[in-house]
């Protein structure tokens, strides 16, 4: 099964529009209230001023430009071309009262024109510094949430997955927010405006104008689910391709070892043809929409000329008038014409939103105690009482475990590779919770004490070490603000890692690749080392820590074992016998239960599993 980065899951894609999703995001809008009425009063002003040049248009011509006046010279001229050059004085006047009136509405268009700009200006601005600020707090709200999620969530959830949900998901609602809510009620305001414009310039025109309405209803309704399908498969394929992306330039290694380049490119360039196919279809059902949308238009132009042009010679309507109609018109059929598209992107916008909202009330299954509890002081003895647990129902992986360490000792558990040992390290960070069973330190049971507090108190140290990019120092500190710079040399002393820091040609300042990619295996080990000391934790884990290492980092590891476990409860699980014979005690896990502990030697003398796991080690 292919790993969903959550590209794919555009299959939710087409639901009805969801007012319960509109509602949830209401809250982190009504914020801006105050904003948000300013920019729908700046776009009120804008669609006004923009209405008002073909009425200027239609005043022009008809008070002034087709004047009675006027009429009268032109059919005087045709009428008597070469006799009176001399008009009439009362002609005159008013041709000059013309020609006036056409300049003064000239510079009204103009300042029109320039109030247009600025406050279209504003209104982008607002609206645009609403939308980001509203993605600006979704944001750091999931983020936040996703933080805070327990390892389980991790689990079911790739990487890909949770930054899609944090950055694509997010600009999918704000493009939703610039494109469809803030036009919406532009639009409206256009059509509520041009509509009784219309209405008031010639009832009768506008309804006959209005024939072709029902036509665009229903093709619009078609061509957007049509475009529903198209966008829905061009993104599923566009997931496809970032999914295989992800996974190859992660794995480059691999395909470079193996040379398996080649057929990489392949596999690639299959996909890529399947996400132009895709994007193909979608730019055809545009292509057709948009000019059968254009050919509405012109049929409604054509029925106004038709029907208007009659009106206008049997004089029941203006020449403007017909003239401004025709403006209307074209900027009622704008906000018609993209109505499609808007209705996709807040189709896809609605699917971001759930998904969104999935994680935030995605409720974290290791609850904080309401009342904390903590000893006093912090001792270190650790208690498993008939623990059982598994990751998911059906596979158990531990059964009635039950053991204790006690402050100060070292104890090693061993056992088959996926027996569950580094699950017994999962519960005791409560990275999870037992299904059954208890677990204590210092007596109190691990649901109580407040997460950061237990985990303050437990220094682990992983076979994996991640290295995040920055100085080594702020690698060793981690950001926490007990960790001072005394704290840090002396954690690198009882570490071991002040020979390997001093090769660093930077130092504690030196920065540290991506990852880690800059130190070697056992550098980063030992850093980890470092790292966990630096809290001076009561309990020290060390869950493989040594498995890759080389013997000269062993050695260096060894010893620092050996000097930093000493008044410290220890729980080591390795593979070398060499850190499992300083250990007070051994528990054997096998098959989910402990079924023999004692000392090496104790066990060996036995003659059963632990023997029998140490015979193939040394073979
Ligand atoms: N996050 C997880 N989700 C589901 N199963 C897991 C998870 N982690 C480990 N397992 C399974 O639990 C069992 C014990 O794993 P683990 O404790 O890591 O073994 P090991 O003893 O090698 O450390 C294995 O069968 C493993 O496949
Ligand atoms: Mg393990």
């Amino acid at each position: 099964m292919p790993i969903d980065y959550g590209y794919m899951e555009e299959g939710k894609l087409g639901k009805p529009y969801n007012l319960r999703l509109l509602r949830r995001l209401a809250p982190y809008a009504i914020r801006y209230k105050r904003v948000i009425a300013l920019g729908l009063f700046l776009s009120l002003l804008v669609t006004l001023l923009n209405l008002a040049p073909p009425y200027l248009l239609k005043i022009a011509l008809d008070r002034y430009i087709l004047s009675s006046e006027t009429q009268e010279i032109l059919s005087q001229k045709s009428d008597a071309k070469k006799l009176a050059p001399m008009e009439p004085a009362h002609l005159s006047e008013a041709r000059q009262r013309d020609l006036n009136g056409v300049a003064v509405l000239a510079l009204i268009l103009v300042g029109i024109i320039f109030l247009t700009f600025g406050f279209g200006y504003a209104e982008h601005y607002v609206l645009e510094y609403i939308g980001q600020n509203i993605m600006l707090d979704i944001r750091l709200r999931l983020f936040k949430r996703i933080t805070s999620q327990s390892i389980r969530f991790y689990d079911h959830n790739p990487v890909g997955r949770l930054v899609t949900r944090v950055t694509n998901d997010i600009e999918n609602l704000n493009e939703f927010f610039k494109s469809s809510l803030i036009t919406f009620f532009k639009d409206i305001f256009i059509l509520v405006g041009i509509l009784a414009i219309l209405l008031t310039l010639s009832w009768r025109l506008a309804l006959v104008s209005f024939i072709v309405l029902p036509l665009i209803f229903v093709l619009t309704l078609f061509f957007s689910r049509l475009a529903r399908e198209a966008f829905r498969e061009l993104r599923e394929k566009v997931a496809k391709m970032n999914t295989f992306m992800q996974e190859r330039f992660s794995g480059m290694k691999t395909i470079q070892l193996f040379a398996r380049e080649e057929s990489e490119m392949k596999a690639f360039s299959r996909i890529n043809h399947e996400s132009y196919v895709a994007g193909m279809k979608q730019i055809h059902i545009f292509a057709l929409f948009r000019p059968i949308m254009d050919l509405c238009y012109s049929f409604a132009v054509a029925l106004i000329i038709w029907h208007g042009g009659d009106r206008v010679i049997k004089e029941y309507l203006t020449l403007g008038s017909l003239v401004a109609f025709i403006s209307y018109i074209e900027m009622f059929f704008k906000p018609i014409r993209d109505i499609a598209e808007k209705y996709n992107i807040m189709q896809s916008a609605m699917a971001s939103t759930e998904r969104i909202f999935e994680f935030m009330d995605h409720r974290d299954i290791i609850p904080e105690p309401e009342n904390p509890l903590a000893p006093l002081k912090v001792e270190g003895r650790l208690q498993f009482k008939s623990v059982h647990f598994a990751y998911d129902n059906d596979h158990p992986v531990l059964r009635d475990v039950s053991f204790e360490v006690q402050p100060g000792e070292m104890v090693a558990i061993v056992g088959a590779t996926g027996v569950g040992k580094t699950t017994v390290v999962n519960l005791i960070e409560r990275f999870y919770d037992p299904v059954q069973g208890n677990i204590y330190l210092d007596g109190v049971d691990l649901r109580d004490w407040s997460k950061h507090e237990l985990r303050s108190h437990i220094g682990l140290v992983m076979q994996d070490v991640f290295i995040f990019g920055g100085s080594l120092k702020d690698n060793i500190s981690l950001g926490r603000d007990e960790v001072d710079i005394d704290t840090i040399d002396l954690a690198i002393t009882r570490s071991n890692a002040s020979r390997f820091i001093r090769r660093l040609p930077h130092g504690m300042d030196q920065e540290m690749g991506e990852g880690g990619s800059s130190l070697s295996a056992g550098e980063r080990q030992i850093l980890s080392f470092t790292r966990a000391l630096a809290y001076n934790p009561k309990i020290l884990i060390l869950d493989e820590a040594t498995s890759s290492v080389d013997p000269e980092t062993e050695r260096l590891i060894q010893e620092a074992i050996s000097r930093i476990t000493q008044k410290r409860t220890t729980l080591v699980i390795a593979h070398r016998l060499s850190t499992i014979r300083k250990a007070n005690r051994i528990l054997v896990l096998h098959q989910g239960r402990i079924r023999e502990q004692g000392t090496h030697e104790e066990l060996m003398t036995l003659g059963g599993i632990y023997y029998r796991l140490n015979r193939f080690r040394e073979t």
